[in-house]
């Protein structure tokens, strides 16, 4: 049970105090008595109500996985493990929105001894994340409240194409630890965006980005990862309901779209990788 991973690094939602497996196994509690079951599949869900209604949906989770799985995004993966930092005997990371967990497993095989909390408010997610990597557990929580993990407990975390909540990160983080944030730039996906009438990209959104995270953080590193890739009929839809998109646009309008593109596509992947290191007080 990938979940036995990473179990000593949570914490209970309700007191904040350490969890542990129940006699049986199927359930993790603190000491106060707090209990939560572990779905069959292995994840655990400490989201205690309703997942918001911007949870991606299953059939979305489905997309990106085989979509990610197709290796469309690797070099994405390849520069994220290059830049986690691995001193230690046993590096632990947290990936926060992490959908199918496919950054996370990759950094893992790439860290050795690493082990790795998915957490995602998409029950869907962190189904499809509890299977990605023998080292990583899958735990259901909303990153705008506090996160289930004690406090200067992690080397690594990395939000891709996720929420960032700078407050809970630098709490979670040891002081030597290190954030990883992946953003798309105004460019990203350029080639789709007019034809198939996706969301646009705010320029102003990567310096919010900075300022939300600048009073506990230091910029260190900051990078562009860009490329060009092909894509079928078949990956250019898996890439339009895996996002955002999903829950803005109608099939009916996109799928003739598709189809009256000159396929395979040519698109280029643009987005920033930045570094930051939590900021000592
Ligand atoms: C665009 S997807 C990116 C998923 C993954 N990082 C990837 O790039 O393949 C955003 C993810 O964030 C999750 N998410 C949205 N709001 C969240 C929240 N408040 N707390 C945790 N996860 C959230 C969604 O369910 C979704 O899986
Ligand atoms: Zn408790």
């Amino acid at each position: 049970m990938t979940l036995a991973e990473v179990l000593h690094l949570l914490a209970c939602p309700h007191c904040g105090r350490q969890l542990a497996w129940s006699q049986d196994h199927r359930s993790v509690g603190c000491a106060t008595g707090h209990f939560f079951d572990v779905a069959r599949q292995g994840y655990l869900n400490l989201l205690g109500s309703r997942q918001p209604r911007n949870a991606d949906t299953t059939a979305m989770v489905a997309a990106r996985h085989r979509f990610l799985s197709a290796g469309h995004y690797a070099p994405i993966a390849a520069r994220l493990g290059a830049l986690a930092p691995c001193t230690g005997s046993a590096p632990a990371l947290l990936d926060v929105g992490t959908g199918t967990g496919y950054y996370l497993a990759a950094m893992l095989e790439m860290i050795t001894g690493s082990r790795g909390i998915g957490v995602d408010v998409s029950v869907a997610a962190c189904r499809r994340a509890s299977q990605a990597h023998p080292r990583l557990g899958a735990v259901v929580a909303d990153v705008w409240q506090q996160l289930p993990v004690g406090d200067a407990q992690l080397d690594v975390v990395t939000s891709v194409f996720a929420p960032r909540n700078a407050a809970e990160f630098s709490r979670v983080l040891k002081p030597t630890g290190r954030l990883l944030v992946v953003h798309p730039q105004p460019r990203h996906l350029a080639e789709l965006r007019e034809p198939l009438g996706l969301l646009g990209i705010e320029d102003a959104k990567a310096e919010r980005l900075d300022q939300a995270l600048a009073g506990r953080f230091d910029l260190d590193h900051t990078e562009t990862v860009e490329f060009e890739s092909s894509w079928d009929a078949a990956a250019l839809s898996d890439l339009v309901w895996m996002g955002p998109n999903a829950f803005h646009l109608d099939d009916a309008e996109v799928e003739p779209s598709l189809l009256r593109l000159r396929l395979p596509l040519t698109v280029t992947v643009v987005v920033t990788l930045s570094g930051w290191r939590p900021r000592r007080p």
